[in-house]
């Protein structure tokens, strides 16, 4: 990676401000659901706690909008953290003022402060430069370790690193050595699924790879506004009514483009959308009236199979049906299971999809799962990623 790492710069007994993405799921009653994200970032914070720095760290946790929101405290992710570390987590109530600063000056070396969520703050996603020097001042180092966040211009994740020096933590290091390999030089054959409800963030992604994949397989929600497109009855099925142009101009591009496309040919029906409600399965060009496809079909999870055997590299991000709501998860789980499979080298971006891969107990088949959802998106789109294009680059040597 072109970026400075933690590992290329002086930290020990530096106070070391650590942008983390802790966004983690939450139950209801506050517990954390899936302890991914945290555990994705304990090497850089077990590296720096052994070279002494003083870490505090910061994280959002949901859309609070800049509010303070009681049911998105950082409490149970620092209990989750300490449980982890298995080793003492100090938290603070508020993210700048008196009592964050008093805790900073308190902390010995190997000592570790989390913030409370940034998002409480108005200035945090409005990229405050006042936030954003506030927050400098309680540290000499800022490391940015949030992958999953690296496309967000926010005072924490871009506005800080111009106050400090600035480096990438081990997880944003990983994470951006994998994804290069999939956007700048990806071995042919190249399947990308994408799936999700919208169209509308993964045009880009799309238009992307039309021109560098061999075979783009889409389903999910999302592939009903393509399926409406091409004149399909959808029934009740969820469809973008304002993208349907667009979804017409990528159809009829894919035609002079080298990537075949491949949507749904049959999918799984209901009437009502919930766990084990009744269903069955139509082709997918006549979905009858009051009926939402929810699921792709047994013939399209063949013809998804056959088009992923023999590649080289396969990239995924979006689950193929409403897989929270079994037995709706079919589909995505046989073309997980079909996948860890193979021997192809593959990179799966987006929380839902993750988590599915690690309830299936097939995580560690896969060669890269990817902390990012919509950073992913925006890395293959091509797009700059703030968070990361703010951190110094390897050619300028660190103090
Ligand atoms: C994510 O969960 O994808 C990241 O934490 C970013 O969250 P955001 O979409 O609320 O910025």
């Amino acid at each position: 990676m072109s970026k400075l790492t933690v590992k290329d710069i002086l930290v020990e007994g530096k106070r070391v401000f650590v942008r983390v993405d802790f966004n983690v799921p939450l139950s209801p009653e506050g517990r954390v659901l899936n302890d991914t994200k945290i555990r994705a970032s304990l090497p850089t914070i077990r590296y720096l706690l052994e070279k002494g720095s003083k870490l505090i760290l910061a994280s959002h946790l949901g859309r609070p909008k800049g509010r303070v929101v009681e049911g998105l405290r950082m409490k149970p992710v620092a209990e989750r953290l300490s449980r982890l570390l298995d080793r003492e987590v100090l938290k603070s109530n508020t993210v700048i003022g008196e009592e964050v600063e008093k805790a900073v000056e308190a902390l010995k070396p190997g000592d570790i402060l989390l913030l409370e969520n940034i998002r409480f703050e108005a200035g945090e996603e409005k990229n405050d430069p006042q936030l954003a020097a506030a927050l400098s001042r309680l540290a000499d180092l800022y490391v940015n370790d949030a992958f999953g966040t690296a496309h967000r211009a926010h005072a924490s994740t871009n506005g800080i690193a111009r106050f400090l020096p600035a480096v990438a933590g081990l997880l944003m290091e990983k994470e951006i050595v994998y994804l290069s390999k999939s956007k700048e030089n990806p071995p042919s054959p190249l399947v990308v699924i994408l799936g999700g409800k919208k169209v509308a963030d993964k045009i880009g992604v799309i238009r992307h790879f039309l021109h560098h994949a061999d075979r783009l397989l889409l389903g999910g929600a999302m592939a009903n506004t393509f399926l409406k497109a091409r004149g399909h009855v959808m029934g009740n099925s969820f469809y973008e009514e304002d993208k349907l142009d667009v979804a017409s101009e990528i159809l009829e591009e894919a035609k002079s483009n080298q990537a075949k496309i491949y949507l749904p040919i049959d999918v799984v029906i209901t009437e009502e959308l919930r766990a084990h409600s009744p269903s069955k399965i139509v082709k997918a060009e006549n979905i009858p009236e009051g009926w939402s496809a929810v699921d792709i079909g047994p013939e399209t999870v063949d013809t998804f199979q056959k088009a992923i055997r023999g590649a080289k590299m396969i990239l995924w991000n979006g689950p193929l049906g409403a897989y929270e709501f079994p037995p709706f998860h079919k589909g995505t789980e046989m073309i997980a299971r079909t996948i860890a499979a193979t021997n192809a080298e593959s990179i799966v971006g987006g929380g839902d999809i993750v988590a599915a891969l690690e309830e299936l107990g097939l995580s560690d088949k896969i060669t890269h799962l990817s902390t990012g959802g919509g950073a992913v998106l925006e890395f293959w789109e091509g797009k700059e990623l703030p968070g990361l294009t703010v951190l110094q680059d390897k050619s300028i040597t660190a103090d």
